[in-house]
């Protein structure tokens, strides 16, 4: 009975899931070249190898819209709610949501909210969309988590910035992964990352943050195991928060007590992405999922762990279930045109573009077009932002 309990996923899950990011991509050796650093720091010492960088033409929102085209393109129906998770907000009052809806054509019976707790809202978002669709199995939720991850130029923390979005659809019988029942949490005030409204850069305590960061992985973990949750041995894949890929390693040794080349192996899959992504703060754990799902390396009834961390702090354990057939509804392929087509930025460029900000006067401003087909920000007029879908010529 009690083993029982232990297995129940809720009859709701994910039925899709896409990733999106910026058109360009930095390598991190040109950043250790130009800092007088040894490359080595960042790709074995934080595991981190390119980042991904947004366009001035490119946004939160332009990332969301491309992340979940591809899972409404068919078919909106039943999709009467969007929640959009990020700490990389671009209004105090709108929604960012409310402009990926005008650029879907989502249905006008659709509500839409805007949810933020540093990195973890995602899973917030995550875990309403099922409460709402196990009462109303006939309605859909589009979780959409969307984030660029900016700190200062030259500072420790600037080799793990990245950006990216990822969109999921929650439905009642879902077809890739059920969510589990039992989870485990753990909050507390803690001042380790956070953002003033007047900021464009997170300020970070990073060598604090890390250590919030395991502890609050150890005693989520305890509380997901008291309310019956699965032992470690039970999993066949990981995705802990991923705001460098050497923290999912630090995070796995934190729970076993140990970390061999074997761990290392079981981890690789869901650090792919992140790897040449870097960074995306509230999509960071389910761009991991994605990477994960798309390996190949999981079969149906597979069970994955699930690590969310929001800094500041609110964390989350909990586990999926793998669906038979799942593989069918992945969008592998698209993932690696995404992450191939993007093209190489400068380090130079690179420096200037993370200097510029949307300009703040409400005179008309049109952005330089770096954006050849897709969602694109096409400027800003009397202090609203424009949008454009430029279609493939
Ligand atoms: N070759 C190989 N490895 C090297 C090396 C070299 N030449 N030089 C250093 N290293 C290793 C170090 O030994 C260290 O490894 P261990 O952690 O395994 O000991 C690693 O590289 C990092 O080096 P430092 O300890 O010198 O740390 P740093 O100055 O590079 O800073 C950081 C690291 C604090 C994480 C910084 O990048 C940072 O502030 N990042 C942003 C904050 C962050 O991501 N925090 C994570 C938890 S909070 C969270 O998860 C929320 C979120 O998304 C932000």
């Amino acid at each position: 009975m009690i083993e029982k309990m232990k297995e129940s996923c809720l009859p709701v899950g994910i039925d899709g899931i896409c990733v999106a990011t910026g058109s360009f991509v930095l390598d991190l050796h040109d950043m250790a070249q130009y800092r007088n650093e040894d490359a080595q720091k960042y790709t074995r010492g934080l595991g981190q190898y390119h980042m991904s960088v947004c366009a001035q033409d490119e946004d939160i929102v332009t990332m969301a819209a491309s992340a979940a085209y591809p899972l409404i393109k068919n078919s909106t129906e039943g999709i009467r709610t969007l929640l959009f998770a990020t700490e990389s907000s671009i209004d105090q009052s709108k929604a960012a949501g409310l402009w990926v809806h005008k650029l879907l054509n989502l249905g006008q019976d659709c509500r839409v909210v805007e949810l933020k707790q540093a990195c973890y809202s995602a899973t917030a978002a995550l875990r309403l969309a099922c409460s709402h669709v196990q009462a109303f199995p006939e309605e859909k939720v589009l979780v959409i988590a969307s984030d660029i991850a900016r700190y200062e130029l030259d500072s420790v923390a600037e080799p793990t910035e990245g950006c990216g979005a990822v969109a999921i659809l929650i439905s009642a019988n879902p077809r890739i992964i059920k969510v589990g029942s039992v989870s485990g949490i753990y909050s507390e005030d803690v001042m380790d990352f956070w953002r003033p409204n007047y900021r464009t850069c997170a300020i970070v305590d990073g060598k604090y943050s890390t250590k919030i960061y395991l502890k609050s992985l150890k005693l989520a973990f305890g509380d997901y195991l008291q309310r019956g949750g699965l032992e470690l041995d039970r999993f066949k894949g990981f995705c802990f928060h991923t705001p460098f890929a050497k923290m999912a390693l630090k995070a796995y040794q934190t729970l076993k007590g140990s970390l061999d080349s074997l761990d290392e192996k079981i981890l690789e899959p869901a650090l792919k992405y992140s790897r040449t992504l870097g960074n995306c703060y509230t999509a960071a754990l389910y761009i991991g999922l994605a990477s994960l799902l798309d390996s190949g390396s999981l079969a149906a009834h597979d069970k994955v762990a699930m690590f969310s961390y929001g800094s500041g702090c609110v964390s989350e354990f909990f586990h999926l279930e793998l669906v038979p057939g799942f593989e069918k509804w992945l969008c592998s392929r698209l993932h690696q045109e995404r992450l191939v087509q993007r093209k190489q930025l400068s380090y130079e460029q690179y420096r200037q573009w993370h200097q510029w900000q949307v300009p703040q006067d409400g005179h008309l401003h049109y952005f330089a077009k770096n954006i050849e087909s897709g969602y694109r920000l096409r400027g800003v007029e009397d202090h609203k932002r424009l949008y454009e879908h430029v279609m493939n010529s």
